[in-house]
């Protein structure tokens, strides 16, 4: 297993900061992996787990070891004629998964077409967009514990999915290294339409009667008209998650802004963060080196020569106002290494 000293990490996440890795391992085999969180453990190094590092915000240097995930593979494990399981890498990018999946004619993931990142992390914040969520086409995922070497399987109930929540965010944080994870697909086109931009972008195309593909090229039409590539613009998607509130704070604030987009949500109303940051008039923000971007006032951006602690200083300055303007407290929804 190769150990590289003193890495650096900008190139290897969308944002685009400086940072680097005192120790640095691309893993490909699970072998590896074992490997690396050993010397983890014979070290007494902090671990930080990359995969595409899309949904990261480093703010300085890693101190310990960076485990790297390049594990690859695409493979059937089971099938019948409706359906079929498909374990993958944790390395495997995200969309080339989907545009794969696609091309066989496994159905399922086209809603979540052009998510940037690595399917290991797939599940690490229940991955969603356009009306489903990664938890809709989960079966399992394969993982190895950090303290132990142990590998462990864990069932859908187990990871306790949520909106961009699981049980790896939570109690067992930083527990496990994903390697694989399962999905599964359908022979079948089962289309969900119910987002209202897919079927208006379909309408737009002349799509009268769509197809699996046909949803993936809308989505990506869409995702490509509001959000900013990170090969042009340093982002990591979606700053904050959207708050969800109970009942009395939802009506405090609808019936301040009864224009509020609002979604309902298993425990509570879902309300659009990126219309209350830009209602606040973030949206476009310039500081020089860094901003909110002109059009998802949700997606905070780096145009170069920014430090990850002046992005978390903009991120605390639109949480303070949007607190102070509408009562509404707005969570991260991107990682902040090092963790502190
Ligand atoms: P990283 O950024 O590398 O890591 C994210 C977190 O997961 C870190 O805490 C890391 O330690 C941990 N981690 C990564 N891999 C593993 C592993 N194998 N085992 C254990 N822990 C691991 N997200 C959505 O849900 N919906 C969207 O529509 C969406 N749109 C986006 C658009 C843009 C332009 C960008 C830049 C990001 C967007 N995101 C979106 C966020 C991001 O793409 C996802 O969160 C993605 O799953 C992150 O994958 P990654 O491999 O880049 O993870
Ligand atoms: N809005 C504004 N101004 C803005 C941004 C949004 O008024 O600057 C309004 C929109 O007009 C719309 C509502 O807010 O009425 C919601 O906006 P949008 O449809 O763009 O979606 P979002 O809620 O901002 C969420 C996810 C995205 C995902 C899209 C599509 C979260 C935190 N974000 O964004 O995920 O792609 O829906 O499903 O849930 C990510 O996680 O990184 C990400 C990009």
């Amino acid at each position: 297993m190769p150990v590289l000293r003193n890495h650096p990490l900008a190139s290897l996440t969308t944002f685009g900061l400086p940072s680097s890795a005192n120790f640095f391992c691309p893993c490909t085999s699970v072998e590896q992996v074992k490997e690396a969180l050993s010397l983890v453990r014979s070290e007494g190094l902090p671990l930080t787990v990359l995969g595409g590092g899309s949904n990261v915000l480093l703010t300085g240097d890693l101190d310990g070891l960076v485990l790297h995930n390049r594990l690859e593979g695409i493979e059937i494990v089971e099938e019948n004629g409706k359906e079929v399981w498909v374990k993958v890498g944790a390395g495997v990018p995200w969309h080339a998964l989907v545009v794969e999946t696609l091309k066989r004619g496994w159905y399922g993931l086209e809603n979540l077409s052009l998510i940037p990142g690595s399917v290991g992390a797939s599940p690490m914040q229940n991955i969603g967009a356009y009306g489903i969520e990664l938890e809709a086409r989960f079966h399992a995922l394969d993982a190895i514990e950090v303290h132990t070497g142990q590998p462990r399987s864990f069932s859908h109930s187990e990871c306790e999915f949520g909106y961009r929540e699981s049980i790896f965010k939570k109690e067992l944080k930083g527990a496990y290294v994903i390697t694989h994870v399962t999905f599964r697909l359908s022979r079948r086109p089962e289309l969900r339409l119910d987002y209202g931009a897919i079927r208006e972008e379909l309408d737009r195309a002349g799509v009268h009667d769509p197809g699996p593909q046909d949803v993936s090229n809308a989505v990506i039409r869409i995702r490509k008209s509001k959000l900013p590539d990170p090969s042009e613009v340093g982002n990591a998607g979606s700053f904050f998650k959207n708050p969800v509130l109970d009942a009395e704070q939802f009506s405090a604030l609808q019936s301040a802004h009864p224009d509020v987009p609002h979604y309902p949500a298993p425990s509570g109303t879902k309300v659009a963060a990126g219309w209350l940051i830009d209602r606040a008039g973030w949206k476009g923000h310039h500081r020089g080196t860094h901003g909110i971007h002109d059009r998802q006032a949700l997606v905070l951006v780096h145009h170069g020569g920014a430090s990850g602690a002046d992005l978390l200083a903009l991120a605390q300055d639109v949480q303070q106002d949007v607190a102070s303007k509408f009562g509404v407290a707005l969570e991260r929804e991107v990682n902040v290494l090092p963790l502190g």
